[in-house]
Order: structure tokens, then sequence, then C-alpha cells
């Protein structure tokens, strides 16, 4: 057996770039905070510029790099120049976080109460959005050899709970669209994950279950552990994997 058996290779050291989406608030601010205190350069996505500015001014305030980019992932005309910017402020991106998400309309409605135009709302920003995003950045990480992409995923992917429709439709496609990139990227060294965070305690999922106990929820800052986790450790995340952060173990 080599000496090399034992060299892990860590892909968050300090310098790499990453561009999360949804990141003024809850697992995306978290993931911004984590992957700051690690050394990466952050480029920071959200509609809100007062909550982005916030999250800006928290990771500088900690020694660490982010620049925020007020855009909707919904608007087709905004993810050129969201790109463009991104690559301005820091460069290539490594990581591209797809975290940004909308429940659509709440209260959650019955799919047979759902307008067409939620469906469609719903679906681009969770859905095609994030495609249009990748198709730019994953080609350039394609050339370059590395890159990881992560597709925050939801267990309503994969269960039918009724009044979870649109959402769950377009969780369950951006699953496979993980699945997909993966494979036709498979020999370029790019990495691609979906990631169920699990129940966390944040605005989405007060907006959702609004009767739920939030001290039954778990803090955003440990499900942003775990995914950072998994960015970091291709062996245990290899591409193409769909994996669930609450059976992740931190070592
Ligand atoms: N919370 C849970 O229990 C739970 C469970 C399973 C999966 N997830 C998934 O985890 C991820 C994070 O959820 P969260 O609970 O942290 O959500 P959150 O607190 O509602 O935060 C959502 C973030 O996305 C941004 N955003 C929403 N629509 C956008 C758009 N059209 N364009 C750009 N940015 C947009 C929001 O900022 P603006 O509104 O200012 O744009 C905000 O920064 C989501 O993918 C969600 O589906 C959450």
């Amino acid at each position: 057996m080599s000496a090399n058996h034992f060299i892990v290779a860590h892909f968050i050291v300090p310098g790499r770039t990453a561009l999360i989406t949804g990141a003024s608030r809850g697992l995306g601010r978290a993931l911004a905070l984590s992957l700051a205190a690690r050394g990466v350069r952050l480029v920071l996505v959200a509609r809100g510029q007062a909550d982005l500015d916030a999250v800006v001014a928290e990771v500088r305030a900690r020694g660490g790099e982010a620049h925020g980019i007020v855009a909707d992932l919904a608007d087709k005309r905004a993810i050129y120049p969201l790109a463009g910017q991104a690559a301005a402020l820091v460069g290539p991106i490594d990581l591209l976080i797809h975290n940004a998400s909308t429940l659509g309309p709440t209260p959650l409605r019955l799919l047979l109460d759902s307008e067409c135009e939620d469906l469609e709302q719903v679906l681009a920003v969770n859905l095609v959005g994030p495609f249009r995003l990748s198709k730019i950045v994953a080609g350039a990480m394609a050339l370059r050899g590395e890159g990881v992409i992560v597709h925050i995923s939801s267990d309503a992917a994969i269960e039918a709970y009724p009044r979870w429709g649109a959402y769950s439709v377009a969780k369950a496609g951006q699953d496979h669209l993980s699945r997909i990139f993966a494979a036709e990227l498979a020999d370029t060294g790019v990495r691609v994950l979906a990631v169920d965070p699990g129940e966390m305690n944040t605005a989405m999922h007060a907006a959702a279950i609004p009767e739920a106990d939030p001290d039954t929820l778990a803090d955003p800052a440990l499900a942003a552990a775990r995914i950072v986790a998994m960015i970091d450790d291709p062996a245990r995340a290899p591409t193409g994997s769909r994996l669930t952060a609450t059976s992740w173990e931190l070592s």
C-alpha cells in the first residue's frame, strides 16, 4: 500500500470561490458563514438588498470575503449578468450552491387548486434558474477540470406530500437535473451533488408549517456544517449522489 493511500483530497481550501444563491437568510446564510470561516471567497445572491447586505457585512466582520449580488433567479435576463459579475468579483467559480427556493403561494394548496402560473413560477426559481446558472458555470468548471455544484433538495422531492405539489415537482426535477449533470460531466472533474438538508428553523419552514414548534427544528448552521463536510469529501460524497444531511456523521 502506498503512502498516498491515506492522503485525503480536500476540496475546501482557503482561496476557493463560491457562489451561493438564496444566501440572505436561513441555510444560505449559514453556508456562507461556514464557508467564509474556511477561507472561501463568496458571492452571495438574493432578491432583497437589505438582508443580503447584512450577511455580506457579517462575513466581512468575521474577516471573510463576501460580495452581494441582487438578482431574481426566475428572471432569465438576470442570469448571464449575475454569472459575469460574480466572475469579475472573485474570478472563476469553484463551488456553486443552488440554495434559493420558493414554496409558491402559502398557505400551501392542493395541486388542483394551484394556478398554472404558480407552478411556472416555482419551476422558474427552483429548477430553470439553477439550470441556466449551471449551464454557464459548469462549462467553465469543466474547462478548468474541477468544481462542485450542489443542489439543495428536500424530502418533498421524494415523498408525495399533499399540498406540496409545485415545490415537490420542482425539487424532484432538480434532483434528476443533478444526476444527469453528474453523468454528463463524469469525466470532467466537476462533481455534482443533491443534498436534502432536513427540516430547519427558517423563514421558509415557518411559512410552510406555521404551527411547527421552532424549538423542535434544527439550526441551519448544523445542516450547513454537514453540507460543507460533504463538499469537502469526494470519497464519501461522490458525484451523482443524493445525500441527506441528517444522516451525515460529522467526523
Ligand atoms: N427550511 C427547511 O426546513 C427546509 C427543508 C428542506 C429543504 N429546504 C431547502 O433548503 C434551502 C434553503 O431554505 P431556507 O429554509 O433557508 O429558505 P429561506 O429562509 O426562505 O431562504 C431562502 C433564500 O432564497 C432567496 N430567494 C428566494 N427566492 C429567490 C429568487 N427568486 N431569486 C433569488 N433568491 C431567492 C431568499 O432571499 P429573497 O427572498 O430576498 O430573494 C433567501 O435568501 C431551499 O432550497 C429549501 O427548499 C429547506
